[in-house]
């Protein structure tokens, strides 16, 4: 149902690589809302995903785009505004890749230019994107920029291995610029702590199903699925939260404030 949240509003959304992605989720319910978006992907992913599909259906252009590449970045951002007829007023970095979760090296045998691969993709590029932005001023005032993150910034998951750390360093990133672009330009940014959620990525990390099953049976209110994501993003994106910014908030049916839920002691009692 579409409560035109996001009209006349123009946005670039990064990372919707097949119709599990939460950003193609999350592309399909801004397009309903009557945002109107490039849609990016690293040029490699552009090969195996079917982001055609999803800029067909919204109506979108692609520019493909490395996050990790400065000159990607400045390419994306001019071009964005003049396929869309002006400034930006949302942004969603939905990105995420391990080296290290990819060649199956535990977190204690890391090889590092690995590490530096996963860290650049995944929480640098978070800052590359907003610096590119800012740098030419491409957001309207009260904007909204939002990053996806996961708890294993916060608690320790053993199988969420350097991707933990890449988190912890993305959402610090969301703190710090957030404080520059809300004083300079009046945009907000946030990162949303979402909820594990079957996607190619979330599927890389090892023991996913168990690791989704004791998320559901921990949360209150069960797992946000990446429909869910999409619409709190849409939320994020529109008016009515201009004065939330700097913020890391959690998505996750209540997971992070629970302690045990009686699901689980009923399995150990
Ligand atoms: N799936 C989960 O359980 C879960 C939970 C919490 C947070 N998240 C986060 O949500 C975000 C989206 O992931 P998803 O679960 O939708 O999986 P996904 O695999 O569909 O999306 C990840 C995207 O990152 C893109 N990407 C990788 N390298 C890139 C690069 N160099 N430049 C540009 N794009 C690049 C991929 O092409 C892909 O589209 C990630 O930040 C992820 O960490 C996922």
């Amino acid at each position: 149902m579409s409560h035109n949240l996001l009209s006349g509003k123009r946005g670039i959304i990064f990372g919707a690589l097949d119709e599990n992605s939460i950003a193609w989720k999350t592309a399909e319910r801004v397009f309903e809302e009557g945002g109107r978006f490039v849609l990016t992907n690293a040029p490699i992913a552009m090969r195996m995903g079917q982001i055609n599909e999803l800029a067909k259906k919204t109506s979108s252009e692609i520019i493909p785009a490395d996050a990790t590449s400065e000159e990607d970045l400045e390419n994306l951002v001019t071009k964005s505004m003049e396929i869309l007829g002006g400034k930006i007023d949302f942004v969603l970095h939905s990105i995420g890749m391990s080296v290290n979760v990819r060649k199956g090296r535990a977190y204690t045998d890391e090889k590092y230019d690995f590490t530096t691969k996963g860290w650049d993709v995944s929480a640098l590029s978070f800052h590359k994107v907003m610096q590119s932005l800012y740098k030419v001023d491409a957001m309207n005032e009260w904007g909204s920029i939002v990053a996806l993150t996961y708890m294993a910034a916060q608690r320790t998951f053993p199988d969420y291995n350097d991707m933990a750390d890449n988190k912890a360093y993305l959402e610090s990133v969301a703190r710090s610029f957030g404080y520059f672009f809300g004083k300079e330009k009046k945009v907000r940014v946030n990162t949303i702590s979402q909820s594990p959620t079957p996607t190619t990525a979330g599927q890389g990390v090892k023991g996913f199903s168990g690791f989704i099953a004791y998320a559901e049976k921990m949360s209150p209110l069960g797992n946000a699925t990446a429909d869910d994501c999409a619409n709190y993003t849409v939320s994020m994106f529109s008016d009515l939260t201009r004065k939330v910014t700097m913020q890391n908030l959690f998505h996750d049916g209540g997971f992070s404030m629970t302690g045990v839920s009686q699901e689980i002691i009923d399995q150990f009692g």
